[in-house]
């Protein structure tokens, strides 16, 4: 199959979406309304006809996460490579439940797991699966943790523990933790903030003063998550500390490393994740800084006899044992039936090779870096300390509400408000795309010095 076609129309909306409006002002009547008036699903319509209104409807009623000037919650810009893989995907429509349906499918997902198992540090051995996302990463993680630390759990579920599971993290850990603790029926009590030191990172003494204090308690500490790129921040937690810590007091420790984990691949960055090789599982998406589409995360644990003893099922419906030895994903992971997540990975690798990669990763990098010196040079004031883009900042007077607001209606940029360690409002910018060049970031800068004024 030649992509020719597909290219050019990826190629034509990407410089369609750059030289357009970002941010929709729309209300949900509106577009419940134009839909209400179009779709009864009476009779057939013609698929041009719908597809481009649909198409219609997303170019008016989106925010452009692909767009250059698009600063926001890690959705990047996708790689064409990665978009032609999903689009084959779908076609084909591999069922990736057992190998034996999808042998070809199953063994890209394997090896390109395989070859990033090696880059963070993980055995050969480890277990990694494609996942929809960070969430479901973080979930197999709290899942895998507790059967290995609990062998009771797995059949007899939490009422048969003689005292309540919990789990370590700081305020500024993802929230997906939160609904974890309820659907795992631990309950969000379970979770035990620690403190952050003046950079946001886990405080380690803290950390250990809590664990001896649940355990004197009768709690029963099991996981600690640490954070390599906070969602608010982009703080690296001390991994290598947390490693040791965890270690010395039988503890399960998580790197969530949802957006971070790509920065493995930079020479001049991966010693920021120094000690996510000492994590007993991570989480890694795809669908983040590795910049192909959504729904693509990865979870990676060091335990696979933990990871198949969490997943295991016995049907009569599923297809026998596969020769080899090889396990069924339905078998070691959250989901039954499985979409080919994984090769919109495998062509953007393939195609950008590890030097590819490691430039895009390291370009965002740097436009982080010339973000931070703008803003510095015409007296904003950056409040995070990270080495990765996700910049931080407000100035005196500042009604973040007000500014977004301005900076949204004048389509200078998409960027989001976030409250650091519980403090004030600021405004929080990402480079998230590998399109964001150095005079997009001038030009915005420019641009918000003019809505001071009247935002201030
Ligand atoms: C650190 C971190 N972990 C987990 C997640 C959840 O990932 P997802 O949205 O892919 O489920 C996010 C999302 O931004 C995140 O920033």
């Amino acid at each position: 199959m030649a992509f020719d076609e597909l290219l050019h129309s990826i190629a034509k909306l990407e410089s369609d979406i750059a030289s357009g409006p970002i941010v929709p002002a729309v209300t949900p009547q509106e577009i419940r309304s134009y839909l209400a008036a179009r779709y009864d699903f009476a009779k057939p319509l013609a698929l041009d006809d719908v597809g481009a209104d649909v198409e219609r409807m997303l170019r008016r009623w989106q925010v452009h996460v692909t767009h250059p000037r698009y600063f926001g919650l890690f959705n990047p810009s996708v790689t064409p490579a990665s978009v032609v893989g999903d689009t084959l995907a779908a076609m084909y429509n591999p069922q990736l439940a057992t190998w034996r349906t999808s042998p070809a499918a199953n063994e890209i997902e394997r090896h390109s797991l395989a070859w990033l198992t090696g880059k963070l540090g993980f055995p050969a051995e480890s277990a990694a699966s494609f996942t929809s996302g960070g969430a479901e990463a973080n979930l197999s993680a709290v899942v895998v943790a507790l059967t290995r630390a609990f062998p009771g759990y797995g059949e007899r579920g939490l009422r048969g523990l003689s005292a309540s599971p919990t789990i370590y993290l700081t305020g500024e850990a993802h929230h997906s933790f939160s609904k974890i603790a309820h659907m795992t029926g631990l309950g969000r009590e379970a979770i035990r903030p620690v403190a952050t030191d003046a950079n946001l990172k886990m405080d380690i003494a803290d950390l250990a003063r809590r664990v001896v204090e649940d355990r004197r308690r009768g709690l029963a500490p099991f996981l600690v998550v640490g954070t390599a790129g906070t969602t608010g921040a982009g703080v690296i937690d001390p991994l290598p500390e947390l490693g040791r810590f965890c270690r010395s007091e039988a503890l399960w420790f998580h790197a969530d490393a949802a957006w971070g984990g790509a920065a493995i691949l930079s020479p001049r960055l991966r010693s920021c994740l120094a000690g996510v090789d000492s994590a007993d599982s991570i989480t890694c998406d795809a669908h983040k800084w590795f910049s192909v589409p959504m729904a693509a995360g990865m979870f990676f644990c060091r335990h696979p006899d933990a990871v198949g003893a969490a997943f295991r099922v016995e049907t009569s419906y599923m297809p026998g044992k596969t020769a080899g030895g090889v396990r069924d994903p339905y078998t070691t992971s959250v989901q039954w039936s499985r979409r080919f997540i994984g090769l919109k990975l495998f062509l953007a690798l393939a195609h950008h090779g590890e030097s590819g990669y490691v430039q895009m990763i390291e370009h965002q990098a740097r436009m982080g870096d010339v973000l931070r010196a703008s803003l510095g040079r015409v007296g904003w004031r950056v409040v995070n300390t990270t080495p990765l883009p996700v910049v931080c900042f407000t100035r005196d007077g500042l009604d973040t509400g007000k500014f977004l607001a301005a900076l949204y209606q004048r389509q200078i940029a998409w960027m989001s408000e976030v409250r650091l360690g519980g403090g004030a409002p600021v405004v929080r910018a990402c480079i998230t795309s590998f399109r964001t060049t150095e005079a997009d970031i001038e030009w915005v800068v420019r641009e918000m010095d003019r809505l001071i004024e009247v935002t201030t």
